[in-house]
């Protein structure tokens, strides 16, 4: 972030805009935390039956839907331009097409009505949501699992994150997807995965827990992507979907719960962390109970504070990005009309690559 800024009223308003997966989203996001407007239009249907978001068409989606959003915002919140002090839009990381409509639209705003451009990381705006929602202080422990993340980082401060894990192979909530898809449950996988697994047997179904015990905090999804394709292929109708469901949902759960077990005994050794220790979780993915469940517990048995933001601000939406434009604001930065979108943005530079193939960004 480049230039400064001070406001000329208080409470400022910031617009938010995302586009960088499936999600239109536009919102206005006020200092005093008010939320004004948080419109969200999803592509999802359209990319159902291909069972995945399909980038071109998210990316034509977003060039229909993103005027109309920006108009229900301003509609709903019964404001205007006049009350507007900056526009935010995510810059990436996420699907070039739809990152790239978000930011042309942002900058075109921003210059026409003579408002602060800030080019929003995606994933900041997910780790910084829970200042928003529960006021949390910094530091936390941020488990970000989402379909296209899963992350776990330490944020110290706005713009201070370091990557304490991430996954090397699939995120969690894209083997929740696939596996859905092999079960015939339609997608997003998640919910359905969650609903048939509520009549099953988690231990009907031998999956591995890849990763537990490793020394580090990284994930890896794709063996299991693969192990629960075998077991389906060996005993195919002899299991039910329920119990096929409920076995994997309790190997990630596990496999979760163990690498965060081991970023919360990594991030105890901070001193700021260990004084006042807080978990807290965004994604989609921790929408789901069983999850959600096991963090809980975990939480209980290392003395941290669990933070879980409600699930329509834990999933993609526009609010956390006008958010951390108000927190960019309140510290006087602004980003540069020349910021070129960014499909791959790591939010901390210096992390170290997992052991492993390809990393995240
Ligand atoms: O954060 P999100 O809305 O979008 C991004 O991926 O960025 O997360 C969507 C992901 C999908 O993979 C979806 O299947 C998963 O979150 N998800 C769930 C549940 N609800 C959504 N996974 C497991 N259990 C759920 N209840
Ligand atoms: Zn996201």
């Amino acid at each position: 972030m480049t230039g400064s800024l001070t406001a000329k009223k208080t409470p400022f308003c910031i617009l938010g805009i995302e586009s960088s997966c499936d999600e239109t989203a536009a919102a206005i996001v006020a200092s005093d935390k008010v939320i004004h407007a948080n419109i969200i239009a999803s592509s999802s249907a359209l990319h159902a039956q291909h069972g995945g978001v399909v980038p071109e068409i998210a990316a034509r989606a977003h060039l229909d839907t993103l005027a109309p959003v920006i108009t229900k915002a301003f509609t709903e919140s019964g404001l205007s331009w006049d009350d507007i002090d900056g526009v935010a839009a995510t810059g990436g990381p996420g699907l070039i097409g739809g990152v790239l409509v978000g930011t042309v639209a942002a900058k075109a705003m921003a210059r026409f009505h003579d408002k602060p451009y800030f080019a929003i990381n995606h994933l900041e705006g997910h780790a910084l949501t829970a200042r928003l929602t529960n006021d949390t202080p910094f530091p936390y422990l941020l488990l970000l699992v989402s379909g296209g993340h899963t992350q776990l980082l330490l944020v110290r401060d706005v713009g201070q994150y370091e990557r304490v894990g991430t996954t090397m192979d699939d995120a969690a909530g894209e083997l929740f997807d696939k596996a859905a898809k092999i079960l015939g449950l339609g997608y997003p996988g998640g919910p359905a995965l969650e609903q048939a697994a509520k009549d099953g047997d988690p231990k009907a179904v031998k999956l591995p827990r890849p990763l537990k015990g490793a020394d580090h905090a990284h994930f890896s999804f794709s063996g299991l992507k693969t192990a629960i394709a075998q077991q389906i292929e060996k005993h195919g109708t002899k299991m039910s979907v329920a119990d096929y469901a409920a076995s994997l949902q309790a190997a990630i759960t596990d496999c979760l719960a163990d690498r965060v077990r081991h970023a919360i005994a990594y991030a105890m050794t901070d001193e700021a962390f260990a004084a006042h220790p807080q978990l807290v979780v965004a994604g989609g993915v921790a929408a789901n109970q069983a999850i959600a469940a096991a963090l809980d517990t975990l939480c209980h048995e290392t003395g941290c504070r669990l933070v879980v933001p409600p699930p329509h601000l834990c999933t993609d939406n526009a609010a956390m990005i006008a958010w951390a434009g108000v927190e960019y604001f309140a510290r006087g930065e602004a980003s540069s009309t020349d910021f070129a979108p960014r499909p791959r943005w790591p939010l901390d530079d210096n992390a170290a690559p997992p052991p492993g193939r390809g990393v995240r960004p």
